[in-house]
């Protein structure tokens, strides 16, 4: 089988047959194709897409990549979660404990930031000792011992997405729908859970801007999972602005704790919860999702939710006190404020600025294996909705390096829309799709 002749194939608007996919991956993984020629594989697939058969096939090669984690060991209902990516997207930090007190098992395989979203490792690297790089074994420990354990992504697990997400970044061929289903959902089979929710974000923010796209990512990663037999709910949800008030690194474990503690309501708080319900529903330890809901708010209500955030710090060497007291996490040392001159109501809040003006002050990588800045980032005083008086408060900066304050200032200035009347708020949770 030659490769360039499946790269015509697809180029040509054919299907590939089960084989020629197995052939692609392994060779690519096995570094018998060279990148240049995958790049044009991806650039046929991109415009020629694959049917639901290829992309099937495509995920399971790929899920067959690397080793496949043997949860069988492990009793209990196991879950597993993916988003799509956004800003302010700190959901894994609550709902990861969340789902441990509720009595479910998650091991959950987590990624680095990259571009203008954030990413969970870098997120809990802010965390002063924890650890992200576990041998399976201590992985497998702490979900045995506490219900949950979260590293980072290893090359020995589903090596062929790392190499294609490697590639697509810089091949213009990220917002491929087989592509993305692709690879999240060969890794969600690897880690062999019982049951998936997928968050997948719908909006500026998002790799799926519009409603429509987001539900047909939401829909393939679905059918997929019935394809191969795994449980699989996404919820659409909101990305037009970011979710909760912090982005950037240690200010969203701030608001991680500040949720866990049951101290604040909000979008990461509602999201949370509905992920996790979801994954009650799933197990069957509950018959309705109002069920679900609640008996999730109470784990949160009762502290269980913030005990089990403080074991895993443990397990995984951090210092747990950060929760009674934040000044163990980094703090940058300035802050700015961001005011308009406006009056009336937000009405617009575009993620994906906040996100770049995030990322050039240092919380986010301009390129891979750039080091970060843990302690900058921005609180957002104002979300769509609120009202605004003259000289208001919109954000705060929090900021070492002043290189790019400027350009950061204005990103965060043009992310706002602010509209006479109050705005209708953007619906939090779009579509359930199973
Ligand atoms: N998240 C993933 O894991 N993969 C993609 O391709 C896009 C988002």
């Amino acid at each position: 089988m030659s490769f360039l002749d499946l790269v015509l194939k697809k180029r040509n608007g054919g299907k590939l047959e089960s084989e020629e996919i197995d052939f692609l991956v392994e060779n690519y993984v096995a570094g018998e194709i060279p990148d240049y020629q995958m790049s044009a594989f991806l650039m046929a697939v991109y415009f020629n897409s694959f049917d639901r058969e290829e992309t099937a096939q495509l995920t399971r090669a790929m899920a067959n990549s690397g080793d496949q984690l043997a949860l069988s060991g492990i009793e209990g209902f196991k879950v597993d979660k993916h988003s799509s990516g956004g800003v302010g997207d700190s959901v894994s930090l609550v709902l990861v404990p969340l789902v441990a007190a509720v009595g479910l098992k998650i091991g959950k395989l987590s990624g680095r930031g990259l571009g203008h979203t954030g990413g969970t490792i870098d997120k809990l690297e802010s965390i002063p000792g924890f650890r992200v790089s576990l041998s399976t074994e201590e992985f497998l420990a702490g979900m045995k011992k506490d219900g949950m354990a979260i590293m980072e992504h290893t090359s020995d697990l589903v090596p062929a997405d790392q190499k294609l997400y490697e590639l697509r970044d810089v091949t213009g061929t990220v917002e491929s729908l087989p592509l993305i289903i692709s690879s999240i959902m060969s890794k969600k089979i690897a880690c062999g859970p019982d049951g998936v929710v997928l968050d997948i974000k719908s909006g500026a923010g998002a790799i799926m801007k519009e409603f429509d796209r987001a539900k047909e990512l939401a829909q393939g990663c679905v059918d997929i999972g019935k394809e191969v037999g795994l449980n699989v709910t996404a919820l659409i949800t909101d990305m037009n602005q970011p979710l909760g008030r912090a982005v950037g690194n240690s200010l969203e474990v701030r608001e991680a704790i500040k949720v866990l503690k049951d101290e604040t309501s909000g979008d990461l708080r509602e999201v949370t919860v509905n992920l996790v319900a979801e994954l009650l529903l799933q197990s069957g330890k509950v018959d309705s999702k109002k069920e679900g809901v609640e008996l999730t708010e109470d784990k949160l209500a009762s502290g269980l939710a913030l005990e089990k955030f403080e074991s895993l710090i443990e397990n995984q060497g951090g210092n747990s006190k950060i929760t009674e007291d934040s000044n163990l996490l980094t703090a940058s040392e300035n802050r700015l404020e961001i005011q308009l001159e406006e009056e009336g109501y937000v009405s617009k809040l575009d993620a994906l600025k906040i996100g770049r003006a995030a990322n050039i002050l240092g919380a986010g990588r301009q390129e891979k294996g750039e080091e970060i800045d843990y302690a900058v980032g921005i609180e957002l005083e104002k979300k769509i909705g609120d009202e605004l008086t003259a000289s208001n408060t919109v954000a705060r900066v929090h900021y070492n390096d002043d290189s790019n304050l400027e350009e950061a200032k204005t990103l965060i200035r043009d992310a706002y829309t602010v509209s006479p009347t109050p705005p209708s708020t953007p619906e939090l949770i779009k579509e359930r799709v199973r």
